[in-house]
């Protein structure tokens, strides 16, 4: 995935550190190597190196003045991570340096043309075949004017196939950076002191807040007094900025340890910030103003495809039983990385919905891509104003959480459940819901954050369970009809922060299979609310019991009936059957939370994971 960040400023300034706070806030987006690239009055000053950010700084010379500024952090797709496969990379020369996120899938035979021509490679990435590109078209026309830089630049992306992000460089041009997108996310922030680019406008709060996003498919040249955008065809393109409404505090730790204990303790404004001014209670009716200029095409939608992948694939499983039983809208759920590739048929009574908290990844958006050319109506659920999925859609809700850095999702997944029950009203009320059922989820639903911040106060027992157990390294998670998603994204949530093996299973189906691991040292954990389900959830861990298993147990406040079967109870307060998930999910976050900094790991930023996936 791998963010970039860079500025050209007017007058020459020693920005090193301004850049290193930047890219900082992008390491989320990979944490593997990452290097600098300053266009000095002596030529390009560049560093880069196999690690975080913090093993780079003390390589780097904070003097070092210049007007243009280019940094990386990086997520290894092609060549392991490494001072050499780190960014940027250079042409033969050094003279051109690049930045690049995404895949470039032709680069092995790239690679095999420009080798025959003398360039030699210096790492085992797909990214470098652009720097020997850009520096192949630009031949000997070395001189001042932009446009032989841009046109080399041009004509370079004309030959590559696949996702990129790309900011490049030339020692001759001290006052310029060309940028091209297409599938990962690039945009420029504009001040009146200089021009940014960035993957992310997290990482432009500190500077300005007007941005402007670029486009599949077109290049920007960014210098401190023009911005000319086009597309790879040269046409130009006019775009108005778009004002960033976030906080800085909004990425900031703010007293927390970590960026996720922060998030977790967000998920009641998360929820109240996802319903704000949203509900009608007493009319029973949601009010979704991003679905107005579709409202009369979605009331004869027969059937919603729900796309998603990761934490945002699961609330999307949770929507399924939210619009199924109260919507009455027959819904199915895929993994954007299989439905992109998918032949399924549609009728035009169909309609996607795209869940992402980031709006970016690659699988989702390539879904939606490829749903658009039927013709289909697609909406998008997105935390990120004006990413690529929100552009991409012809009508969504957003969720208003807030950025969430911790890689591992938490307020923005309690965000998706609050939004999807607002779409099951919303959708429920133009079929068959009842007012009166429609004024019992939304009177409910705005009673959510204020249970949701009971549960935050047992937030020391819950931590005292998971020292109890944090040292077995094999969980299985359980649970059932609404809370059959729970089961997944708690054991998720556990694997990537803590690194213990977990599973989630549908608690009726743990006979057909799972059961065969349980012993003494092989704990559950079960998702039993007072619901519909839960007799047929007890007798589950019934089983489980009679094989000597471990067993800790969410269920609904006041229900005394399960002390015999369980060795840990957690208590959840009493809400619709529904809405259940908005408060199960919470003490499955915190405990994989706990578990996972007792296990002394780096719980934000788990090994292996970024949480922008913008690469196949
Ligand atoms: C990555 C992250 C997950 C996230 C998933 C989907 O795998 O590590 O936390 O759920 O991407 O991301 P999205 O931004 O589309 O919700």
């Amino acid at each position: 995935m791998c963010g970039i960040f860079g500025f050209v400023s007017k007058k020459p300034v020693t920005g090193i550190g301004n850049m290193l706070q930047a890219l900082k806030k992008l390491e989320y987006r990979g944490y593997d190597s990452t290097g600098i690239a300053v266009v000095t009055q002596k030529g390009i000053y560049s560093q880069k190196k196999a690690g975080r950010i913090s093993k780079l700084e003390p390589f780097l010379d904070k003097k070092v003045l210049g007007s243009v500024f280019i940094g990386h952090t990086r997520w290894a797709t092609h060549g392991k991570p490494s001072d050499k496969n780190a960014h940027p990379h250079f042409g033969c020369d050094n003279k051109i340096q690049i930045v690049h996120n995404g895949i470039i899938e032709n680069y092995k035979s790239l690679k095999h043309e420009l080798e025959g021509r003398g360039h030699r490679f210096k790492s085992d990435t797909d990214s470098e075949v652009f720097a020997h590109l850009v520096e192949e078209f630009l031949g000997r026309k070395n001189g001042s004017e932009i446009r032989y830089f841009e046109e080399a630049v041009r004509l370079s992306l004309k030959r590559i196939k696949g996702a990129y992000a790309f900011a490049v460089i030339h020692q001759n041009y001290p006052k310029v950076i060309i940028v091209a997108k297409n599938s990962s996310p690039l945009l420029i922030g504009l001040s009146d002191q200089a021009k940014y680019i960035a993957s992310d406008p997290i990482a432009l709060l500190r500077h300005t807040r007007k941005v402007i996003y670029l486009n599949d498919q077109e290049l920007a040249i960014v210098t401190p007094d023009q911005l000319k955008i086009s597309t790879l065809q040269n046409k130009e393109i006019l775009r108005k900025y778009q004002e960033v409404s976030w906080s800085e505090d909004a990425v900031r730790k703010t007293g927390f340890t970590h960026f996720m204990e922060k998030e977790i303790f967000e998920e009641p404004e998360a929820v109240e910030n996802a319903i704000r001014g949203r509900l009608i209670v007493s009319q029973g009716l949601a009010k979704l103003g991003g679905l107005e200029s579709v409202r009369q095409k979605l009331e004869s939608v027969k059937r919603l495809i729900i796309t998603a992948c990761g934490t945002a694939f699961f609330s999307g499983l949770v929507g399924e039983y939210m619009l199924e039983e109260f919507a009455g809208l027959p819904v199915e759920v895929e993994s954007g990385s299989e439905l992109r590739y998918k032949r399924s048929p549609f009728d035009d009574k169909s309609a996607l919905l795209a869940v992402s908290q980031s709006g970016e990844t690659a699988d989702t958006l390539g879904s939606i891509k490829e749903i658009k050319k039927t013709g289909l109506l697609t909406l998008g659920l997105v935390n990120t104003v004006g990413s690529s999925i929100a552009r991409e859609t012809n009508a969504g809700v957003y969720n208003h959480a807030g950025p969430e850095i911790s890689v591992a999702s938490t307020k923005v997944f309690i965000s998706q459940l609050a939004v999807f029950a607002l779409l099951t009203l919303f959708l429920g009320r133009q079929r068959s819901m009842s007012k009166n059922m429609g004024k019992l989820i939304a009177s409910e639903l705005t009673l959510i954050p204020r249970k949701l911040r009971t549960i935050l106060e047992s937030s020391v027992y819950i931590k005292r369970v998971a020292r109890k157990y944090f040292k077995y390294n094999n969980f299985l998670f359980l649970g059932r009809k609404f809370n059959y998603p729970i089961a997944l994204e708690g054991a998720l949530k556990l694997k990537e922060v803590s690194y213990i093996h977990a599973e989630g299973y549908g608690a009726g189906d743990m006979k057909h299979g799972p059961l065969a691991l349980i012993d003494e040292n092989f704990p559950s954990i079960v998702i039993a609310p007072k619901d519909s389900v839960y007799d047929k959830v007890v007798s589950n861990m019934e089983e489980l019991k009679a094989r000597k298993g471990k067993i800790i147990i969410i269920t609904t406040s006041g229900n005394k009936g399960l002390d015999k079967l369980a060795d840990e109870v957690l208590y959840i307060p009493k809400t619709i059957e529904m809405l259940t998930p908005l408060l199960t999910v919470m003490p499955l976050h915190l405990l994989a939370y706990y578990m996972g900094v007792f296990r002394g790991h780096d719980v934000d930023k788990p090994r292996n994971l970024a949480k922008s996936v913008t690469v196949e």
